[in-house]
C-alpha cells in the first residue's frame, strides 16, 4: 500500500505511522524525521533545511521534493510506504502525483488524522524524542518511557525538539492551515481521503486507523 498521513503538528502521525508500517508491512518515511538525522550529521541539506525548521517555517519544495524522492525509491519501499510530513503543500502534492505516475505507481489512501487544537498542544508540550533517533516518540504522561529521560527502543536520550517552543508550535499550526490543508481537498479530488478522530489512547487510534485503510481498499 501507498499512503500519505496528513494531520496538524502534534496530532500524532509519527507515533501511529511507526505501528501502522509495521502492521503493513511497509516502511515508514518522514520527512521531519529525515531532516533532522541531516542536521544531527551536519550535511549540506540538515544546513539548509536548519533555519527553516527552528523558525517554523516549510522548507523549500526544490530541498524537500528531491530528499523524499530519494527515499522512496529505496528498494524497501518498492511494494508502498507510509509518508509522514510529506506533501505538505498542493505543489509538493502535484509533484507526487508526477513522480507516482511517471513510475506507474498511485496512491491507496491518504490518512486524515483529525484533533483538536488543544490537545495537540498538551501532545506537543509533554513529547520527549530520542537524540539517536527521532521517530523514537514519547510523552512525559500518555506514553512514558520504562526510565525517564532514557528511550526504551536503544537507550538514547530523551529531548525536546527545538521548533517545540510554544510560539514556534503556533508557527506550525498556522503554516499547517494554510499551506497543508489544502492538499485535503486536493486528494479529495481524487477520492482518496479517509479521516479518523486521532483522539484516545495510542492502540485505539491505530486499531480505528486500520479499520479505515481496511475499508478503503
Ligand atoms: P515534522 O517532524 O513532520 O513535524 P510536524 O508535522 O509538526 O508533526 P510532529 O512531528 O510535531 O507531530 P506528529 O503528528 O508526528 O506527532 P507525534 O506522533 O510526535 O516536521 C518538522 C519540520 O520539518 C516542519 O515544521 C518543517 O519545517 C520541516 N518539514 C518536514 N516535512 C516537510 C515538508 N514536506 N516540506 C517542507 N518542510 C518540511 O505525537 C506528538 C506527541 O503526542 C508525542 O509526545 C506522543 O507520544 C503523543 N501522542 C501521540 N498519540 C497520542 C495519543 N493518542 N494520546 C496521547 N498522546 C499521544
Ligand atoms: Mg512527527
Amino acid at each position: 500500500m501507498r499512503i500519505v498521513l496528513v494531520g496538524p503538528p502534534g496530532a500524532g502521525k509519527g507515533t501511529q505511522a511507526a505501528f501502522l508500517a509495521k502492521n503493513l508491512s511497509i516502511p515508514h518515511i518522514s520527512t521531519g524525521d529525515l531532516f533532522r538525522a541531516n542536521i544531527s550529521q551536519g550535511t549540506e541539506l540538515g544546513k539548509r533545511a536548519k533555519a527553516f525548521i527552528s523558525e517554523g517555517n516549510l522548507v523549500p519544495d526544490e530541498v524537500t521534493i528531491g530528499m523524499a524522492h530519494d527515499r522512496m525509491t529505496q528498494p524497501d519501499a518498492a511494494n508502498g510506504f507510509l509518508l509522514d510530513g510529506f506533501p505538505r503543500n498542493v505543489s509538493q502534492a502535484e509533484a507526487l502525483d508526477e513522480l507516482l505516475k511517471s513510475d506507474s505507481q498511485k496512491l491507496d489512501a491518504v490518512l486524515d488524522l483529525e484533533v483538536p487544537e488543544d490537545e495537540v498542544v498538551e501532545r506537543i508540550a509533554g513529547r520527549r524524542i530520542c537524540r539517536n533517533d527521532s521517530s523514537h516518540v514519547f510523552h512525559v504522561t500518555y506514553s512514558k518511557p520504562k526510565v525517564e529521560g532514557v528511550c526504551d527502543v536503544c537507550g538514547g536520550e530523551l529531548y525536546t525538539r527545538g521548533d517545540d517552543k510554544e510560539e514556534t508550535v503556533r508557527k506550525r499550526l498556522d503554516v499547517y492551515h494554510r499551506e497543508t490543508e489544502p492538499i485535503i481537498d486536493h486528494y479529495k479530488a481524487q477520492g482518496l481521503v479517509v479521516t479518523i478522530s486521532a483522539l484516545g489512547k495510542v492502540d485505539e487510534v491505530t486499531k480505528r486507523a486500520m479499520e479505515a485503510l481496511k475499508g478503503d481498499k
